[in-house]
């Protein structure tokens, strides 16, 4: 199955796409780990894309689908849409991507959270620099700290763009370029809600749930 997790920053779709990925092995298709990647490795898109991401605001349309597009071109089944549709011209991409390919969407996960809780998640988060595990300072501390509990290495890193500036503009692009994909898949009768302030594991069991369902 192929499935959008869909929220504003910090609702926890990273998370629960590394859930997914460990307990189904679906794969994990982040637009926001493709692009921080092409930054860290110096490419000249990841140059171009570097001031937009920090200032919290959306890169082009047509970088994004060219970089899903690369991804579905090697075909597989089981993706789970991290961050990516964001706008209405990238959903109709992608629902022209997946037709191409013979691929369909099963399922739209909305993770509803509110604002506030949004400022604390993201202030507190930071990741492994290695493996990518996500972390938080009070809801999921490591177990040493300044250790990875998952890979065991010292590179913990926190986001340039996870900052009470950015994290404003995060959330008015958000309002106004993501949140209409709510109605669009209600349309399509694609959309399922799941409480986001939930705690982890009850987060995932409502995915879990919405996904049989
Ligand atoms: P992206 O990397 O996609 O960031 P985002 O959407 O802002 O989402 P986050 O990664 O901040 O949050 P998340 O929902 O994954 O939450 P997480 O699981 O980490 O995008 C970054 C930038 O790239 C964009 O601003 C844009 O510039 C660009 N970009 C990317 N895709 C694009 C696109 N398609 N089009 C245009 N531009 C694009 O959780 C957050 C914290 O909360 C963590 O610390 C976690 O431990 C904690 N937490 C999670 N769940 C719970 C829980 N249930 N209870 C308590 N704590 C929890
Ligand atoms: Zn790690």
């Amino acid at each position: 199955i192929n499935i959008i997790l869909l929220g504003p920053p910090g609702a926890g779709k990273g998370t629960q796409a590394r859930r997914l990925v460990e307990e189904r092995g679906m794969v994990q298709l982040s637009t926001g780990d493709m692009l921080r990647a092409a930054r860290s490795s110096g490419t000249e898109m990841g140059r171009m894309v570097a001031g937009v991401m920090d200032r919290g605001e959306l890169v082009t349309d047509e970088i994004v689908i060219g970089l899903i597009r690369e991804q579905l071109a090697s075909g597989g089944n089981g993706f789970i849409f991290d961050g990516f549709p964001r706008t209405l011209p990238q959903a109709d991409a992608l629902g022209a991507l997946l037709a191409e390919t013979g691929m369909t969407l099963d399922a739209v996960i909305e993770m509803q959270v509110d604002d506030e809780a949004l400022v604390r998640r993201i202030t507190g988060r930071f990741t492994c620099g290695n493996c990518g595990e996500v972390y938080h300072d009070e809801t999921k501390p490591t177990q040493v700290p300044g250790t990875c509990d998952a890979c065991g290495s010292t590179n913990l890193v926190r986001r340039a763009d996870d900052n009470a500036d950015s994290l404003k503009t995060r959330l008015l692009e958000y309002y106004k370029k993501t949140s209409p994909l709510i109605g669009y898949y209600y349309a399509k009768d694609k959309l399922a809600q799941v409480d986001g302030l939930a705690e982890m594991d009850e987060v995932s069991s409502q995915i879990a749930a919405a996904l049989t369902a």
